[in-house]
């Protein structure tokens, strides 16, 4: 009886709780977060948005279940990814430990944090961001909602003044028209998340593909299957075929995953 009781009591403070998030909760950056995890949690897709095509695959399709990993700024903020997103970044580069790793798209540097905390100790994290006083410079076509995290007082708060500020390396500019020649060939690890628009998901892994070490390494891109140019992008390379027949979206997250060389297609 007294676990009935326990259980309306639960209900009905969700259920009030609710008729709160479902009215005033826009208001608040908190809330507008939880309300686009019910949709999803219920399968909603923007009218008109692409279906996701990449097969699915677990975590631990890819990496062994004993893999060791730390967790820096474990909190979800506005613009970053989600708590399970950051667990599957820091475990697949944890288990690959990355000489060197390249991310486009800094924001507050959450990522590129827990991207450093989790490979070798000489290890080097290059993180590049598109300025605010960029915005107008960019080359490709942007996503309607791309200003809104371009345009922000600075990149990489987060690590700056940490003890893994040293193993970063911030660069500036923008991804489609920044030269990435001395990074050519000599990064093991890539995550693509700067601009949404399908215009930039294409240049950004092109580029991705270029910066391989060796042509060996693992590409990850965050917001496939939530954003829709991201979705896009990564659905027509998949099915041109050759290495991007291997692209997997991870369950339960919005990560896409590319192992390029040996051991790739989990
Ligand atoms: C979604 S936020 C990145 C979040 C971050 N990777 C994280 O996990 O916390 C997107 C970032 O990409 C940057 N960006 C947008 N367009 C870009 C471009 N064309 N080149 C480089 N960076 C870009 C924005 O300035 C913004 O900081």
């Amino acid at each position: 009886m007294s676990r009935i009781l326990e259980h309306a009591g639960r209900y009905a403070y969700a259920l009030g709780a609710s008729a709160y998030l479902f009215t005033l909760g826009p208001f608040s950056a908190r809330h507008r977060r939880l309300l686009s995890h019910v949709a999803r949690h219920f399968g909603y897709r923007a009218p008109g948005s692409a279906r996701p095509a990449l097969p699915e695959v677990d975590l631990y399709d890819l990496v062994p279940p004993a893999t060791r990993f730390q967790l820096r700024e474990p909190e979800e903020r506005e613009g970053g990814v989600s708590l399970y997103d950051l667990v599957v970044i820091a475990a697949i580069v944890s288990d690959l430990r990355p000489s060197a790793s390249l991310e486009i798209g800094t924001f507050n540097g959450r990522t590129t944090l827990n991207i450093a905390a989790n490979s070798a100790d000489d290890a080097v994290t290059y993180t590049l961001d598109l300025p605010a006083e960029g915005l107008g410079d960019a080359k490709l076509p942007l996503d309607p909602a791309d200003p809104g995290m371009i345009v922000k007082p600075g990149s990489g708060a987060l690590f700056a003044g940490t003890e893994l500020a040293p193993r970063i390396r911030q660069l500036f500019g923008d991804s489609a028209a920044f030269d990435f020649g001395p990074y050519r060939g000599g990064i093991d690890f890539v995550f693509v998340d700067g601009a949404h628009s399908r215009e930039y998901v294409l240049n950004d892994s092109s580029v991705a593909m270029e910066l391989l070490r060796g042509g060996r390494g693992i590409v990850l891109w965050h917001d496939y299957a939530g954003w829709d140019g991201v979705t896009r992008a990564l659905d027509e390379l998949y099915r041109s075929g050759g290495v991007w027949s291997g692209l997997r979206r991870i369950r339960g997250t919005t990560i896409a995953y590319l192992r390029v060389g040996d051991g790739e297609h989990a």
